[in-house]
């Protein structure tokens, strides 16, 4: 089959990672016989330096032209001044906001041959296995008013927290319905003890758990999650919450994986259904690394998974997908470990090392 792929790396290790991402897609390409038509744009601190504004029209019309869009990570240190005009994760919000990619999907695992490489005991992390689904076009990130204005009584910064009940439940039916597919379980996590919006939220995601009686709910406060996924990570199974929260919360559980640079995220329009296809932005969770970037040590892993994200949840390509996730596995048997996931004092493959073990396991099983 043939199928329409953007591409953009954006910045820091962005391009170097996703790279390997689509070295990996050729290799599916190639071991079952498909065709992926690449197009390259920018997005980000690259397309401020090149164009003036982090994203550019061409950019916009690969996201309307593509049956899904390969993404890498945007900021950095050149444009992070607090009074900067143009900021590149502007580029990133108003893509998500374009492709209209309210779910936000990141699921972490712990890999047995990786316990010994987290901070945790391995007791904790034992049979850790869940996806965060995170809210990712409302919430603080976009609602108006927001901005700086100086006052008699000084500068005011201000953000606005706003949700509709809309939005809130097209979020939460995605993880009860991902709950289905899994172990039954959903946290829903908000701050309803202070917030008005997380009282909307949990009175929402109440009435849903009637309508899924199959599905255990329980309610968290955020505070608490973020203990909870220290103290008792196994226990949870899918965990929704809005987007600051989300954003928060599954950097801290990537910790659980022993490296963000290992874990994918998939952002969808509704719930995901393997095997057919539906649009979608597919990223690493990691950031830009900007003190690894250009190094080529960073871990490629977290692209290449979100490639298999990508082959299954918007390319129809189950099989593919299960393909790239059992190299994945197959290499960190065999003991291959990028720099983050090195065990001090042993020794780390490159970037490109990563990828191609990766790359020669999916053509060894294809
Ligand atoms: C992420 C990142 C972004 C976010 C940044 C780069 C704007 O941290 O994808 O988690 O906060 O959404
Ligand atoms: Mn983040």
């Amino acid at each position: 089959m043939e199928f329409n792929i953007a591409v953009l790396g954006g910045d820091g290790i962005g391009p170097e990672v996703t790279d390997q991402g689509v070295r990996v897609l050729e290799a599916v390409g190639r071991a079952f016989g498909h065709n992926f038509n690449l197009s390259y744009g920018d997005i980000g601190g690259i397309s401020i330096d090149k164009h003036g504004i982090p994203l550019i029209d061409h950019t916009i019309e690969l996201l309307d032209t593509n049956d899904a869009v390969l993404f890498g990570a945007v900021g950095g240190p050149k444009w992070d001044a607090p009074d900067a005009k143009v900021r590149p994760e502007q580029g990133l919000l108003a893509m998500r906001a374009h492709m209209g990619v309210f779910a936000n999907i990141r699921p972490v695992k712990v890999y047995p041959q990786l316990a010994e490489s987290s901070v945790l005991k391995p007791e904790v992390i034992d049979g850790v296995d869940m996806v965060v689904v995170r809210e990712l076009t409302g919430g603080l990130y976009y609602a108006e008013p927001r901005g700086r204005r100086e006052t008699p009584n000084g500068i005011i910064a201000e953000d606005t927290m706003r949700y509709t009940e809309g939005e809130i439940e097209r979020v939460l039916r995605v993880g009860f319905e991902l709950a289905r597919g899994r172990r039954k379980k959903l946290t829903s996590v908000d701050k309803a003890n202070v917030l008005e919006c997380s009282r909307l939220w949990r009175t929402v995601a109440a009435r849903l758990g009637e309508e899924y009686s199959d599905i255990e709910l329980e309610h968290v406060l955020v505070d608490a999650c973020a203990m909870q996924l220290i103290q008792r990570p196994a226990s949870f199974d899918v965990i929704v919450s809005e987007n600051t929260f989300g954003d928060i919360l599954s950097d801290e559980a990537s910790v659980l994986a022993a490296s963000m640079g290992l874990l994918p995220s998939a952002s969808l329009t509704g719930v995901p259904v393997a095997g057919q296809r539906s649009g979608g932005l597919y990223e690493p969770i990691h950031g830009t690394a900007p003190d690894i970037a250009g190094r080529g040590i960073a871990n490629p892993t977290g692209s290449i998974l979100s490639v298999a994200m990508m082959v299954r949840y918007s390319l129809g390509l189950t099989e593919e997908g299960a393909a790239i996730e059992l190299a994945v596995d197959r290499v960190l048997g065999q003991n291959a470990r990028t720099a983050d996931i090195a065990l001090p004092g042993a020794g780390h493959v490159s970037t490109k090392e990563m990828g191609d073990l990766i790359v020669a396991a999916i053509e060894k099983a294809g």
